[in-house]
């Protein structure tokens, strides 16, 4: 009965999903002791019936028991010895496994080290290399975009009719190029964490019409609709410049990743205590335009990135550099607020800004 109970037990025990090579070899192990023991203990009592001569059995017949009793103890310690040595080579194995696998751990931990220290000293590199060349290129384009000004202000005197059009389309470039430089600053700066804010009350409402009329004449050259819906709200503690940078990046791309003649809505108003914890002035920018495909979403907002199949580029031209949503989530981020983008493709895209009310 007991011997069964032994045998059940260790049948579970194989079975489990947990027992390993170890426990496979250490069960018969137990048992092969347990047997000895037994055989050992059932010959002690044999001898000593024998010894005080209380057992009826023939010294022949008690040598003939022992013989055999000694004969399964040869066998049984032959088999144990087996089983040790399995058991020895499992664990033997096991640790070599174990050790292998560290050592493996522990080089690939070291290597992924020094890939991201490299990673970081390129990514320093490259934006202390976008400073020096935008730094160098802004002194004379400031020039250039100053002069073409005056010319086409006619300050130098009326432009003879023939030179209006390319000087106008010199001037509009050069505006571009010195956008585009001005954004290779500003994202340098953002990654060398140079840009200070000088705080002020700032009208969340006023900012946002200001942008949008900057933007009109853009989104009415694309038949696009502009809806604003501001709600009188309290002043924010930020920086209105960097507030005004940061909703004149999201209306433009509003407009430039919607088709011709769509519709793009700008409301301001304080983001409801239900959703948010806390004192939040929120602005939402939202387009009926191409959407950004969820698998692009999470990098809209890393430098350099343009995340829309090429035939969305001719329209957004030359003058993307993919660091817009990158500048705006640093300055929003240093307001301590959050950006976050909702979408869906060829639907709609709206980020949300949540701007904190006090410092
Ligand atoms: N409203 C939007 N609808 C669809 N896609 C968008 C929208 N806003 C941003 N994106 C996608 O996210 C990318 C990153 O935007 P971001 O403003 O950083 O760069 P950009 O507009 O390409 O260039 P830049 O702003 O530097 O001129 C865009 O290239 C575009 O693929
Ligand atoms: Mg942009």
């Amino acid at each position: 009965m007991a011997d069964g109970e032994r045998g059940g037990r260790g049948r579970r025990r194989r079975t489990s999903p947990d027992a390993g090579g170890l426990a496979a070899v250490a069960d018969p192990v137990a048992r092969l002791e347990l047997e000895l023991r037994a055989a050992r203990r059932t010959i002690e009592v044999l001898i000593a019936r024998s010894e005080r001569r209380v057992t009826v059995p023939t010294q022949a017949e008690l040598f003939e028991v022992a013989a055999r009793m000694e004969q399964q103890i040869e066998e049984r310690t032959r088999e144990l010895a087996d089983k040790r040595a399995e058991l020895e080579a499992v664990t033997a194995n096991l640790d070599q496994g174990v050790l292998l696998r560290t050592r493996a751990l522990a080089e690939s931990e070291a290597q992924l080290l020094r890939k991201n220290a490299e990673l970081e000293r390129q990514s320093k590199m490259k934006a202390e290399f976008i400073s020096i060349v935008a730094h160098e290129l802004r002194t004379p384009l400031v020039s250039i975009v100053g002069y073409l000004d005056l010319l086409v202000e006619a300050r130098f005197g009326e432009l003879a009719e023939p030179m209006e059009r390319p000087v106008a389309s010199i001037r509009r470039n050069a505006h571009r190029l010195k956008r585009l430089v001005d954004e290779m600053l500003d994202f340098s700066r953002i990654e060398a964490g140079r840009v200070r804010l000088a705080r002020e009350p700032v009208e969340l409402g006023v900012v946002a019409d200001d942008a949008i009329t900057e933007l009109t004449p853009l989104a009415q050259a694309k038949r696009q609709e502009i809806i604003a819906t501001i709600v009188p709200i309290a002043a924010i503690s930020g920086d209105a410049d960097k507030v005004h940078q940061i909703i004149v990046n999201l209306v433009s791309n509003a407009i430039r990743y919607t088709p011709d003649g769509g519709e793009i809505r700008v409301a301001v108003d304080d983001a409801p205590a239900i959703t948010y914890a806390g004192d939040w002035a929120r602005l939402r920018v939202r387009d009926n335009g191409i959407g950004i495909p969820a698998a692009h979403r999470h990098r809209i907002f890393e430098p350099f990135t343009d995340v829309q199949p090429a035939k969305h580029h001719t329209s957004s031209g030359p003058d993307s550099a993919g660091l817009g949503l990158f500048i705006a989530r640093g300055l929003v981020e240093l307001h301590g607020g959050l950006i976050t983008v909702e979408s869906e493709e060829d639907q709609f895209t709206e980020f949300t800004v949540l701007l904190p009310r006090t410092a």
